[in-house]
This record gives structure tokens, sequence and C-alpha cells, in this order.
């Protein structure tokens, strides 16, 4: 095992995230074990050439992403997905909405294939559209639907970017939040903010300029919210009470001890994070950001990452020169994007050699025109 490794070394057990998607695969699945696993994929890729793309988020495994055309963060992907229209096949190794949003944004003629389709994630299970359109109502009954802005994270169902575009909103990913707040703020004087409540904190007050007060948390599970009129009314950003499982994890507890263990250390994290965390970080990101931003760290600096384990191990291992710690010890890989294994890849890839399309993603028509109208509004941010 690597220094760099070893140091990281927390890995703690399997998150309990699920979104059991039915059955996911069949008895063809290769094997973990058979040791010419590697030599498959490569071979099933040389043969599909350029019909297939194959998508990698970076919190996939490392066993996956060698595979990758292309790697990136949720926009990254999606950027590459719209564009790639000479592409046949999108192999997505990432999570299930990022799978839709591509089946979106790609044309009749692609598919878009989710190697397990167990791979979904718990943030986006937490607003179903029956939620969603119940609290609109709630919105509707007080007059305000006018001037709210409905603005969701790429982190959600196509159900619910569908939502968004009928209702003048936008997706955002991780990485625009704050360009696309900004946006909706032209067109209305509140923001309707789903489904991560601390990704919308984040931004209404870390970037925006907004106060804590401002924002009202609706919680799905109680009556009206949770809210009373008048909170509703008043408030400047209503978030939906969504969080990331894995995100959700890292405390500021931990920064401080980091920060006393070692005084130099420099805290960088997904803005998924609590806002007590995101606010005593030196530097918030995305994923693709905070890849950057380890890459042009002066050598001999110390990092504390606080986002998914895959990536800090691989960041570790890809800056020797510098010193890469996981912010916390008992946060664990997202175990929904550790669904996509080398097995699955390989199923995916000599499936379709054999003109077999497994796990194709499809949104239905009715679904995807508006959910397109959301996404299209983000990629035109400027
Ligand atoms: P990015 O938008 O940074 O890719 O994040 C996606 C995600 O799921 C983070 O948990
Ligand atoms: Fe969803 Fe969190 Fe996993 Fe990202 S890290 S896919 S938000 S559960």
């Amino acid at each position: 095992m690597s220094k760099a490794l070893s140091e990281l070394l927390f890995l703690g057990n399997a998150s309990d995230l699920s979104s059991e998607r039915g059955v996911s695969c069949t008895g063809e699945l290769p094997p973990p074990s058979d040791p010419d696993l590697v030599e498959r994929a490569m071979s099933a890729k040389t043969q599909l050439g350029n019909s297939t793309l194959i998508l990698g988020h970076h919190y996939q495994r490392d066993e996956v992403i060698q595979f990758a055309d292309i790697t990136g963060d949720s926009f990254k992907l999606a950027q590459a997905a719209a564009q790639r229209s000479e592409s046949e096949y999108i192999v997505f190794c990432g999570v299930h909405f990022m799978a839709e949003s591509a089946d979106i944004l790609t044309s009749d003629s692609q598919q878009v294939i989710l190697p397990d389709l167990a791979a979904g994630c718990s943030m986006a299970d937490m607003a179903s559209a029956d939620q969603v359109n119940s609290a609109w109502n709630e919105f509707e009954k007080l007059g305000i639907t006018k001037k709210t802005v409905p603005i969701t994270y790429m982190n959600s169902t196509a159900a619910i970017k569908s939502f968004t575009g009928e209702n003048g909103g936008a997706v955002c990913t991780s990485s625009n939040a704050e360009r696309a707040m900004r946006w909706a703020f032209e067109k209305g004087e509140k923001v309707f903010f789903l489904p991560d409540q601390h990704l919308g904190r984040n931004t209404a007050v870390l970037k925006l300029g907004l106060k804590l007060e401002d924002c009202v948390v609706w919680n799905p599970w109680k009556p009206r919210g949770g809210l009373t009129d008048q909170e509703i009314l008043d408030a400047k950003v209503i978030l939906w009470r969504g969080h990331c499982s894995v995100h959700g994890r890292f405390t500021l507890d931990n920064v401080v001890s980091m920060r006393k263990q070692i005084p130099d250390i420099q805290i960088l994290v997904h803005p998924e994070c609590v806002h007590d965390v995101v606010k005593s970080a030196d530097v918030v990101g995305s994923t693709e950001m905070i890849i950057r931003t380890i890459r042009e760290a002066k050598p001999g600096t110390t990092w504390a990452v606080g986002t998914e384990l895959n990536l800090v191990k691989r960041l570790a291992d890809e800056n020797r020169d510098k010193r890469i710690l996981f912010l916390e010890k008992t946060v664990c890989y997202c175990s929904t994007m550790n669904r996509i294994d080398l097995p699955h890849l390989v199923w995916a890839l000599e499936s379709l050699v054999k003109g077999k399309v497994i796990n194709p993603i499809k949104v239905t028509p009715r679904v995807a025109k508006n959910a397109r109208v959301a996404l299209e509004r983000m990629l035109a941010l400027p």
C-alpha cells in the first residue's frame, strides 16, 4: 500500500445508501474473481470503437475510471453527453440521475446505459414528484408561485427536473449553483431550491450574501412543510429538506481537530457538506474544482479533503508531492456510485458487442420535454 494511501486510511464500511431499482443484472455478470476482466473490458471497448462513449464520474472506482473516455463532475459529463451526437451508445459510469440527464440531452437514436440499475442516489430519492407538486400547490394557495423560481440540483429525478422546467426554473450542479441562483433572482423574488438543502443554503448565504434567516426548510414529511404561512411568505429561499448521506457526515469537529493536529493544513470540501463545515473550509468546490485545486497546489502543502473517498484516494495517489488526507475517519464511499464495478462494466460492454443493450435508461417523452428545458437553461447560463 502506498504511503499516501495508508495516510488516508480511514476506510469505513460501505454506507447504507441504497436506491434499489429492480433487478440490475442477470446470471451473465462475470464473477469479480475473473482474472481476465481488465483484458475483457479492453477488448470489448476496442471492438465497440467510436460507437460507444464511456463517461465516468470522479467518484467511480479506479477499476472503472481507467476505461472512461471522459471523466468529470456531473456538469462536465452532462455537457459531454449533449455534445457527443456521433456516439450511438453512452455507457454512463455514475448514478441514475446522471444517466437520465444524459438520455434527456441526447438524440432519440442514442442509447444511454447504466451498468448497474441499483446505482441510485439517496439525495435524489429524498424528493418525489408527488411531494414537490404538493409543496407547489401550497405555494399556489399562498399566491407566491408567480414570483418563485425553482432551481433543482442535478441530483434529482427527471420528474423533478421536469417540474422545474415547467415552472420557469433551471437545473444547477455544484459548479454553477451560484450562477443559477443569481439567474433565478433576476427572474423572481424567491427561490425554491431542491433537493439539497446544504448546497442551497451554502450558495444563498456564502455566495449571494443572504442571511441564514432568509432561508427556510420545507420538510415534505410534515403538513405544510412544517412552516407557518408567514415563514413561507418572508423567506427568500425555500430549501427542500434533502441532503447527501456521504457529505452530510463531515462535521465542524473534523475541521477543528484537523487544524489542531496540523496547523498549516488547508481544508477543501464539496458544497454538499453542512453549512458550518463549508463556512470553515479554505476552499469549496465541485469535484472538478477539487481536483484542479489539488493539482495546482504548491508541492509540500497539506490538504484535508471532504468529499467521496474514491476521489480522495485517487488525488492522494496522483499528487505524491503534496500530503492529501481524508477529512473524516469514518466517512465511506458513496455505496451507490460504487455499485458500478468492473464486472458490471464488462457485462455492459460485452453485451453491446453481442448487439444487446442491457439497462437502457429511457426517460418518457412527457417527462423529458420539460426536464430538457430545465437542463438547457442550465447549459445556457453565462
Ligand atoms: P459534482 O456535481 O461535483 O459532480 O457532484 C455530484 C455528486 O453527486 C456529489 O455528491
Ligand atoms: Fe448522491 Fe451523495 Fe452519492 Fe453524490 S455522493 S451520488 S449526492 S449519495
